[in-house]
């Protein structure tokens, strides 16, 4: 009989291509779990997928199916089909991965459009329910500062609002575990001062979360 693989979805967003300083902590993070046997990776490049953004016809019928439980005509039901496939596919994997770097201390408009065209009441959350139960999400970026990814205030450096809107999204969708990493590696300094601590976080949460 085989195994399943559990699947790990890698959402991406790198607009600095080859030389994303992101995409090296994300290959860090993915050269590692190759290793393993027990996981299947599946990748959305959000460069190149379309990604809904609710107007005032595809959120009504959004409340219609979705809160009210009535049925859609084709037409309106047409207008949440991208939400329908994003959201199929954001289920199917045991691990989500979203890799994009820090853009005015947050997530980029790309990848929160993404995050909000995936998180719908009654599919992968629910009011005291724990939709997501099982499944663990794993943010990883960079940014050209240091921030805390647990400490937030209005005090400069506290202000990385990727690591506080995962912790409250993730978190009130029910997901067992919600991890933010990143780093700066901006210039030869941080690079030197900063890549083998970052390298080792990201090697600990890949062999944690697949021995
Ligand atoms: C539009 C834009 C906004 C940015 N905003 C921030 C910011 O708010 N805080 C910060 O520390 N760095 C900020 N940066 C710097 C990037 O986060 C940093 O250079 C990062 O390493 C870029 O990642 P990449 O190499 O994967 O593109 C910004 C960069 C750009 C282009």
């Amino acid at each position: 009989m085989q195994i399943q693989k559990l699947k790990t979805l890698i959402v991406h967003y790198l607009p600095t291509g080859t030389n994303s300083n992101t995409k090296k902590l994300l290959d860090i993070f993915i050269s590692e779990i190759k290793n393993k046997d027990i996981t299947e990776i599946e990748s959305l490049d959000l460069l190149k997928t379309s990604v809904p953004i609710f107007n005032e016809e595809s959120i009504s019928a959004y409340y219609k199916r979705n809160y009210q439980g009535l049925k859609l005509s084709e037409t309106e039901a047409k207008l949440l089909s991208q939400n329908d496939n994003l959201i199929k596919q954001f289920k199917s994997a045991s691990v989500i991965v979203l890799a994009c770097p820090m853009h005015n201390f947050g997530y980029p408009a790309l990848m929160k459009a993404y995050i909000d065209a995936v998180v719908f009441h009654n599919e992968t959350f629910a009011y005291n329910q724990k939709m997501m139960r099982g499944k663990r999400i794993l943010t990883i970026y960079s940014s050209g500062g240091v921030y805390s990814n647990e400490k937030f205030s209005f005090e400069y450096p506290n202000w990385n609002s990727m690591s506080l809107l995962a912790k409250a999204t993730f978190n009130f969708m029910g997901f067992d575990e919600v991890i933010t990493v990143g780093t700066s590696l901006r210039d030869d300094e941080n690079y030197k001062n900063n890549l083998p601590k970052i390298s080792s976080e990201i090697k600990q949460i890949a062999d944690n979360w697949f021995n």
